[in-house]
C-alpha cells in the first residue's frame, strides 16, 4: 500500500499509522541527502507561521526549509494578528486558509491547532502546544535511526518532566514505531493515564513497550537518554517546585554509568539549561547527538510539508 498524506494536518502522531510515520522518516532522510541540490518544490507556496510562544529551532526549520526551495514563509506572532483576540480562531482560520497553502501553529492550547485545522481547510502543523510537540518527536526518531540503523526495539529513557509535551509526544511515536520507552520521573510528574490508555493497544501492535517509574536505576540497558527543560514555556510559576522535584533526575555522568551501555547516546530537544536537567559534560560530550537532532528538525519538517502539500 502506498502512503498518501496529501491534505493531512500533523497535530499529534496519534492520528497516523506506524507505516505513515516510517514513510515520513524515509522521506526526511532522502531530503537530508538533497541538501546541496537546488530544488524549487515550494515555488508558489506560502505558509503562515503562527507563534504564541518563543522558538528558535521550529521557526528556523520552517523558514529555512520553505525559503531554500523558493516558497514564502510568513511569521506572525500573536502581537501581530487577531488570533483569539479581536477575532475568533475559527474566523482567523477561514481567512488564512484562503491565502496560505498551510499553517504552522505554536502555542498553548491543542484545541487552537485543532480549530485551525478544522476551519482553514489546509494542512496545519503543530509546532508545539502544552500537550504535544510532534515535529520534535519525528526528528528524534530520525536521529536515533541515523545512529543505530533502526528505532524499533531500542530502549529510550526520557528522564525529567514526564507529563510535558515532549515526553507525551515521545510516548505516542514510540507506541507507533515499536520503541521501548521508559519515562523516569517523580510520581507527581507522571504522564496522564488517559494518554497511556490511548497508547496501550498500540504497544501490542508495534511490539514496543512503555514503563513509567520514579527509579533512576531504570536507565539500565538504555540505548538513549533523553531530557528536556524542567519548566516548560508557560509554567514559569512552577520553577522553584520543579527544581526541587527534579534535582535527583539530572542527566549526568553518574546516570550514564547506570546505563551500563558505553554506546548509549544523549538527546535533548533544546533549548537546554546546563546544570539543571543536564550537566555540561554530557550535553557537550561525545555521546551527545543534540546538534544532529536540531538539524534534523529542518529535514523532518520539510518532509512533512512536502508530503502533506502533495509535492512528492
Ligand atoms: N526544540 C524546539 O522546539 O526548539 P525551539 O523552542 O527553539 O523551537
Ligand atoms: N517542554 C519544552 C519544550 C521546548 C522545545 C517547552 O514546552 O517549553
Amino acid at each position: 500500500m502506498s502512503v498518501n498524506l496529501k491534505g493531512r494536518s500533523v497535530l499529534t502522531w496519534l492520528d497516523f499509522t506506524g507505516e505513515e510515520i516510517n514513510y515520513l522518516l524515509d522521506l526526511s532522510k532522502q531530503v537530508k541527502t538533497e541538501k546541496a541540490v537546488r530544488n524549487k518544490r515550494f515555488a508558489g507556496i506560502s505558509v503562515a507561521l503562527l507563534f504564541e510562544k518563543r522558538s528558535t529551532r521550529t521557526r528556523c526549520a520552517f523558514e529555512s526549509a520553505i525559503g531554500e526551495e523558493d516558497g514564502n514563509a510568513v511569521f506572525l506572532s500573536t502581537d501581530d494578528i487577531q488570533l483569539g483576540a479581536k477575532e475568533t480562531i475559527e474566523d482567523t482560520a477561514r481567512v488564512l486558509g484562503r491565502m496560505f497553502s498551510a499553517i504552522e501553529f505554536r502555542g498553548f492550547k491543542q484545541s487552537t491547532a485543532e480549530t485551525l485545522a478544522r476551519y482553514s481547510g489546509v494542512p496545519v502543523y503543530n509546532g508545539l502546544t502544552d500537550i504535544f510537540h510532534p515535529t520534535q518527536a519525528l526528528a528524534d526518531m530520525m536521529t536515533i535511526e541515523e545512529h543505530f540503523g533502526n528505532c524499533a526495539g531500542r530502549k529510550l529513557c526520557f528522564v525529567g518532566d514526564g507529563r510535558n509535551n515532549v515526553a507525551r509526544s515521545l510516548i505516542v511515536i514510540s507506541a507507533k514505531l515499536g520503541v521501548k520507552i521508559t519515562i523516569i520521573c517523580p510520581n507527581a510528574l507522571s504522564p496522564d493515564s488517559e494518554l497511556l490508555e490511548a497508547c496501550a493497544p498500540l504497544w501490542l501492535k508495534s511490539g514496543g513497550s512503555c514503563e513509567i517509574t520514579s527509579d533512576i536505576n531504570a536507565v539500565s540497558g538504555a540505548d538513549a537518554l533523553y531530557t528536556d527543560v524542567w519548566t516548560s514555556m508557560g509554567e514559569e510559576a512552577e520553577k522553584t517546585e520543579r527544581i526541587r522535584l527534579l534535582k535527583p533526575y539530572q542527566v549526568n555522568n553518574k546516570l550514564f554509568e547506570k546505563t551500563e551501555n558505553s554506546r548509549c547516546i544523549f538527546l535533548h530537544c533544546l533549548p537546554a539549561i546546563r546544570g539543571e536537567e543536564v550537566s555540561a559534560d554530557i550535553i557537550d560530550g561525545p555521546q551527545s547527538l543534540v546538534w544532529d537532532e536540531a538539524e534534523n528538525r529542518k529535514h523532518t519538517i520539510k518532509a512533512i510539508m512536502l508530503a502533506t502539500l502533495g509535492l512528492v
